[in-house]
C-alpha cells in the first residue's frame, strides 16, 4: 500500500525535536519507563523515514538533556544502553538511507565504549547527504553558551580577537551547532509549552509546534501534520 502523503510547501530545511512522554506512555500501560524510552527510539526511526520522504535535509533529536543525568541511576543506565543499542543497530540503515550522523552537547560524559561507537559512527557516515542527523547528548544550552563564551574569552586574552571581531556569526561558530542552519521548526510532544534548555540561541526565530500526542506515539501522519502547521505560517524575522 502507498501511504505517500502530499508535501508540504514551503518545507523547514531543519527540524528539531524534543522527544517528550516516554514516562508517561509507559505508565499509562503499567510498564516500567525504559519501555517508554525503547518505544521513543521506534519512532526516532520513522521519524528519519518521514523526513527522507519529505526531502528534509536536518534533524535534531533532543535524545539526553545536561539534566538528565540527575535521573535515577536505572534510568540513565537504560537510556545510555539505548543509545548504544541504537548506534549498533542502525549504523546499517545509516549507510544505506545515506543519512550523517552529528552530535552536539557535553560527549565526555558519555560511557566511554559508547562514546567511541559514537565517533565511529559519526566518522563512518561523514560523506552521506541524504539527512543529517544531529542527536543532542547530554546537552543543555546555558552550558553550550556559556562554553563558546569561555572560548571567545580565551581567544580574547591570547589576543587572537578583538571584542570589536564578536559578531553573531563569530559567536555561532563557537557554539556545538557550528557549520549547521538554525531550526525552522520545533516541535514539542506530549503537549509542554516549555523549551527546556534546547537550542536557546538557535531557535530565535524558530516556529513552534506542540502537539498532545506522546512521543512513542508520534507517527508520519503527526509529523506532516506538523509540516503543514509551518507550511501555513508567515515567518517575518522581525520584520512587517
Ligand atoms: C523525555 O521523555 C525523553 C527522554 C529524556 C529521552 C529521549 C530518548 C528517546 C526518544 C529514545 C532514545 C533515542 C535514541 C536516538 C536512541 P520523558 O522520559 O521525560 O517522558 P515523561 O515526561 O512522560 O516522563
Amino acid at each position: 500500500m502507498d501511504n505517500r502523503l502530499p508535501i508540504p510547501s514551503p518545507l523547514p530545511r531543519h527540524v528539531a525535536c524534543i522527544m517528550d512522554g516516554n514516562g508517561r506512555w509507559a505508565k499509562s500501560r503499567g510498564m516500567m519507563r525504559h519501555k517508554g524510552h525503547r518505544a521513543g527510539a521506534d519512532a526516532v526511526n520513522r521519524i528519519l523515514d518521514s523526513c527522507l520522504e519529505a526531502g528534509i535535509p536536518w534533524l535534531t533529536l533532543y535524545a539526553f538533556s545536561s539534566e538528565n543525568w540527575c535521573r535515577p541511576r536505572v534510568e540513565v543506565e537504560a537510556l545510555m544502553h539505548l543509545l548504544h543499542e541504537f548506534l549498533k543497530k542502525e549504523i546499517k540503515t545509516l549507510m544505506s538511507k545515506d543519512i550523517r550522523l552529528h552530535a552536539i552537547g557535553d560527549l565526555s560524559r558519555l560511557p566511554e565504549k559508547t562514546s567511541i561507537l559514537l565517533q565511529n559512527t559519526i566518522d563512518q557516515t561523514a560523506g552521506n547527504t541524504s539527512l543529517n542527523l544531529v542527536l543532542a547528548l547530554s546537552y543543555g544550552s546555558r552550558a553550550e553558551i556559556l562554553r563558546a563564551v569561555r572560548k571567545i574569552a580565551e581567544e580574547s586574552r591570547n589576543g587572537k580577537l578583538d571584542p570589536s571581531d564578536i559578531t553573531e556569526e563569530l559567536f555561532c561558530s563557537h557554539l556545538y551547532t557550528s557549520g549547521m542552519p538554525d531550526p525552522d521548526l520545533l516541535i514539542r510532544t506530549s503537549g509542554e509549552n516549555r523549551i527546556s534548555n534546547f537550542l536557546l540561541w538557535q531557535i530565535s526565530y524558530s516556529e513552534i509546534h506542540v502537539t498532545d500526542t506522546l512521543w512513542p506515539d508520534f507517527t508520519k501522519e503527526d509529523f506532516f501534520e506538523a509540516l503543514r502547521d509551518y507550511a501555513g505560517r508567515q515567518r517575518r524575522f522581525g520584520g512587517v
